[in-house]
């Protein structure tokens, strides 16, 4: 309705003040079009000039990968075909990979959450990697330590196999992660690689549990051997038997220390990709770990470790020095953790 009405407005008007814009449109989309069909001859002229430069390997792998796909635009850039120097990807050459790490704290779970990570078939989490010193030195070595990582060359116990969808590892906050946040947020981003916060809501669990491992790690309980995680009931009953004392004195600015790395983390690398878990919701919630899996992309399975946990008794049960503890915390904005 409204175009007619415009036309018979224009033929009415038949003067050249509305012919004169008419055939200067005219112009402008015939040049619009030779351009368009220009600028494709072009790309199309340099897109085979790099096909020719590529491998045999390399254009069997860019052939057979530009199949349809079903990952969703806004997940593009976390999608990865890497092509290993050290073994071929074989039948999954063309399976999309996705690069993860876990950031977390000592005593958080994460060692747990890495081994149920570990037990499906298409992930491969490579432990604490920037445990070595020398790895962390400056944020040369940490960029150049990911990127081998995600060449996915890089061989732990917990390589898989050509099938790997996912391959990450587990960082923790004191492993220079907080050393260069921007450098390594714009990194992560750059190279299209997500990040699971694992974080403890129980501040005050966690300390009991870093006190008691620190406790192991002197006395080496088990038989005369240290172990951070335990495979048996028998041996979480040994651990648990210590009651650590906690310092009081200091206890709440700890609690402040450990509170505030964590929202200092999530500030500085909220721009990443990310999800957050927390321990406690791992253990109660059972759809915690399917949103994992759909997050790294793999298909959703049953997860399983081997890890038993070692405190399990209340909190009163686990801490040598009980009361002093809850009056410290009794009117704080930390009381909750007195009654988990
Ligand atoms: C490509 O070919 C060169 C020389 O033939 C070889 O050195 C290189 O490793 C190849 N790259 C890949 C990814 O196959
Ligand atoms: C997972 O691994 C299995 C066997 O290793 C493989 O057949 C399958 O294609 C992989 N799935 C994905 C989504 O990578
Ligand atoms: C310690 O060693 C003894 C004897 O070898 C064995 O029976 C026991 O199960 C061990 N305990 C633990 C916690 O490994």
């Amino acid at each position: 309705m409204m175009l007619q009405e415009k036309m018979i407005m224009y033929s009415s008007k038949s003067s050249k003040g509305t012919l004169f814009p008419l055939r200067s449109m005219l112009v402008f989309f015939i040049a619009l079009f030779a351009f368009y069909v220009c600028y494709f001859s072009f790309t199309q002229i340099a897109l085979e000039n790099e096909e020719e430069e590529m491998n045999d390997t390399e254009e069997r792998a860019k052939v057979t990968c530009t199949g349809p796909s079903v990952i969703p635009y806004e997940q593009m850039r976390y999608v990865h075909f890497p092509r290993p120097m050290s073994y071929d990807r074989g039948e999954c050459a063309c399976t999309p990979v996705r690069f993860f790490i876990v950031v977390s704290m000592q005593r958080s779970g994460s060692g747990w959450f890495e081994t149920l990570l570990n037990s499906h078939p298409n992930v491969s989490s490579n432990g604490e990697i920037f445990s070595v010193r020398d790895r962390r030195e400056d944020i040369t070595s940490i960029l150049r330590t990911l990127d081998r990582l995600y060449d996915l060359d890089w061989r732990t116990s917990a390589a898989k196999n050509e099938c790997t969808a996912a391959f990450g590892l587990k960082w923790m906050l004191n492993q220079g992660l907080m050393d260069y946040p921007h450098d390594i947020v714009q990194y992560l981003n750059k190279k299209g690689v997500m990040v699971i916060f694992l974080f403890r809501r129980n501040t005050l669990r966690r300390l009991v549990s870093v006190l008691a491992n620190e406790y192991d790690r002197r006395t080496k309980q088990l038989n005369g051997t240290h172990k951070a995680h335990v495979h048996s009931r028998e041996e979480a009953e040994i651990l648990a038997r210590f009651r650590p004392e906690v310092e009081v004195s200091s206890l709440i600015p700890s609690i402040r220390d450990a509170e505030q790395s964590v929202e200092a983390c999530l500030r500085q690398f909220r721009a990443t990709r990310h999800m957050i878990l927390y321990y406690e919701d791992l253990i109660r919630d059972d759809n915690a770990l399917s949103r994992v899996q759909e997050f790294l992309g793999v298909p959703v399975r049953r997860l399983s470790s081997r890890h038993v946990k070692i405190h399990t008794s209340p909190l009163p049960n686990l801490v040598g020095n009980w009361e002093e503890v809850r009056e410290t915390l009794a009117g704080t904005e930390y009381e909750r953790f007195l009654d988990e």
